[in-house]
């Protein structure tokens, strides 16, 4: 692979921001302050992508498990969300933004289901920085509710199961028609997926890194680009195979 940053820039980036809760504890602040400077830290990220002109980034809000946490962080982080698109929506929308949301929405009371729905209404047709935000997501209950409408066509008999292949499944997969994340990015420390976009990132590089979530900037987020650029991508193949195929291709 040449390492050059613009033919080997991921088109699409998802994104695990952790440790917000230990930026805050460190501080002697509640965890909400620490969930607060999360939001401008994603702010100061969608910034620098919308320059740097990248396709696609989805990010990890909330996960199904997250539930489980003290009701009143859940209900803070619901306040955070929904104070978040108020503010940020404008702003969003005139960088050309187009907002998507996956998970169950279902779950995340009607204001909140409400403003979400008007914020992907008033972004649908912008055709700049695609921004999927995972609220109540889980990847396994995203590949369940794909078997299950599987399922659902069988038992219609519109579709044989011999005739279900991989493609089936993806089209029903929250992310249908998205390409899947090229660059997996974990901050905080954890070297683990945490049940996010399973099916998806079967092939994704992942990139973790040691800092909190409130303290990752733009400049580390361009070291895990640079670090993406130097990866050699097999999908399987050999980097003999690799090697002869970017070979003829800059012929
Ligand atoms: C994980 O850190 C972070 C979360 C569960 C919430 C992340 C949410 C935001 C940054 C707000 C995003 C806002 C919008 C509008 C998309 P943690 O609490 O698990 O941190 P810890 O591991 O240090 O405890």
């Amino acid at each position: 692979m040449s390492g050059d940053l613009k033919t080997a820039r991921p088109e699409h980036i998802a994104i695990i921001m952790d440790g917000n809760g230990r930026w805050a504890k460190r501080r002697g602040l509640p965890r909400v302050a620490g969930h607060r400077a999360g939001v401008k830290t994603l702010r100061r990220l969608i910034e620098h992508a919308v320059k740097l002109g990248l396709a696609t980034i989805t990010v990890y809000a909330f996960s199904q498990e997250n539930w489980q946490r003290p009701q009143s962080e859940v209900d803070s982080l619901m306040d955070l969300f929904m104070g978040a698109l108020r503010s940020e929506l404008d702003d969003l929308n005139e960088h050309n933004i187009r907002l998507s949301f996956i998970g169950g929405r279902g779950d995340l009371g009607p204001k909140l289901r409400a403003s979400i729905d008007q914020s992907e209404a008033r972004t649908r047709g912008n055709t700049g920085l695609k921004l999927n935000v995972a609220a109540n997501y889980s990847g396994r209950w995203d590949i369940t509710r794909a078997c299950r409408e599987l399922g659902e066509a069988v038992a219609a008999g519109r579709l044989a199961p011999a005739d279900i292949g991989e493609g089936h499944i993806e089209d029903k997969l929250s992310l249908a028609g998205a390409a899947a994340p090229d660059l997996f990015i974990r901050t905080g420390g954890e070297r683990r997926i945490s049940n996010y976009l399973l099916w998806q990132l079967a092939y994704t590089e992942l990139y973790f890194v040691d800092v909190l979530w409130p303290d990752f900037s733009p400049a580390r987020l361009d070291s895990a680009l640079t670090w993406f650029a130097q990866r050699q991508r097999r999908f399987g193949k050999t980097s003999e195979q690799i090697a002869e195929a970017s070979g003829q291709l800059s012929c």
